[in-house]
């Protein structure tokens, strides 16, 4: 065990979802005590078994963490515990898909309900204790999409764009109390809420048009960040948006195909109806 946490009790919230149980799987690795939350009954008995299986110390709590009073619990069960030392904001969800002009506005209440909402109770809550015991750490998942556009999900790219913000503020206001705010902003991996788990294998080779690393990113990709984030090799992060995208924001506009990169993908043309290529020019082949 490198024990990068060791002794450290980490509190994470939507905590059976696909990124954060591997944060819990490797923070549990790495010596910490593990209490998390998540409305799933199901996943957070299993995810609580494996980690105990293994060893580790994991305590899974079902609750629906859009309720203040949920958070509370959390809070008061981790401060029988010895207080948090980790908080890792794992919750958040795009729930719907489609154009801004057809949201009712109750899709926007959600949004920030289950986006925002709880990332601020949760800070609320938990980093006074971090201040008092000088020392704490606190990831929040933002996302790509915080930072560049989402169309389609035009509200939940701004409540992450929230979180995002917030977390470099209080990041600034806590730095010198020995708590360090950072955020994650994933992208393109496999979990419950993207599709991606379900894309048809004759479409696989396809990846690497749109992710540079040449693959979708897992759960254990973003928990190792994570890790990196909630230990004293993270010193001197502070208010940093730590992207775990494999490469899609940097690449921007670029695309790959076989023959070159390109900010003007025909991926139809390139890669499903050769023939239709017959007569183009060839740069556009
Ligand atoms: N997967 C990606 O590519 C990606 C991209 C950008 C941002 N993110 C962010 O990463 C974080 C983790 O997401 P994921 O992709 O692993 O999702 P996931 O769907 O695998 O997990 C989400 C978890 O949240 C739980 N949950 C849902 N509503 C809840 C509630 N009201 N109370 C408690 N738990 C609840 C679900 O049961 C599930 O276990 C999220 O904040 C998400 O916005 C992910």
């Amino acid at each position: 065990m490198d024990g990068l946490v060791d002794g450290r009790l980490a509190v994470v919230t939507g905590g059976a979802g696909v990124i954060a149980s591997s944060v819990c799987r490797l923070f549990a690795e790495h010596g910490a005590r593990v209490l998390f939350a998540d409305v799933d009954a199901e996943r957070t008995a299993a995810l609580t078994a494996e980690i105990t299986a293994a060893g580790g110390y994991a305590e899974g709590v079902v609750a629906d963490l859009r309720e203040l009073s949920a958070l509370q619990a959390l809070h008061a069960r981790a401060d029988e515990l010895g207080g948090a030392d980790v908080l890792v904001n794992a919750l958040g969800h795009y729930l719907s898909i489609g154009p801004f002009v057809d949201n009712e506005e109750d899709l926007w209440q959600q949004l920030y309900e289950i986006n925002v909402l709880p990332v601020l109770r949760a800070c609320r809550l938990f980093v006074p204790g971090m201040q008092s015991r000088g020392w704490g750490r606190v990831i929040t998942f933002s996302s790509v999409e915080a930072i560049r556009s989402a169309p389609f999900m035009a509200v939940y790219g701004a409540c992450k764009s929230m979180v995002d913000g917030f977390s470099k503020s209080l990041a600034v206001e806590v730095a010198g109390d020995g708590v360090l705010v950072n955020a994650i902003a994933s992208d393109k991996t496999r979990t419950i809420q993207t599709n991606f788990l379900q894309i048809p294998t004759e479409y696989e080779h396809l990846v690497p048009t749109w992710i540079p690393r040449g693959r979708y990113g897992e759960g254990i990709d973003n928990a190792r960040i994570a890790l990196f984030l909630a230990s004293e090799l993270a010193d001197w992060m502070v208010g940093s948006t730590v992207l775990a995208d494999g490469g899609t924001m940097a690449a921007g506009g670029w695309y790959r195909t076989p023959a070159r990169w390109t900010t003007q993908p025909l991926l139809h043309q390139y890669f499903e109806a050769p023939e239709a290529n017959a007569d183009r020019p060839r740069s556009l082949q």
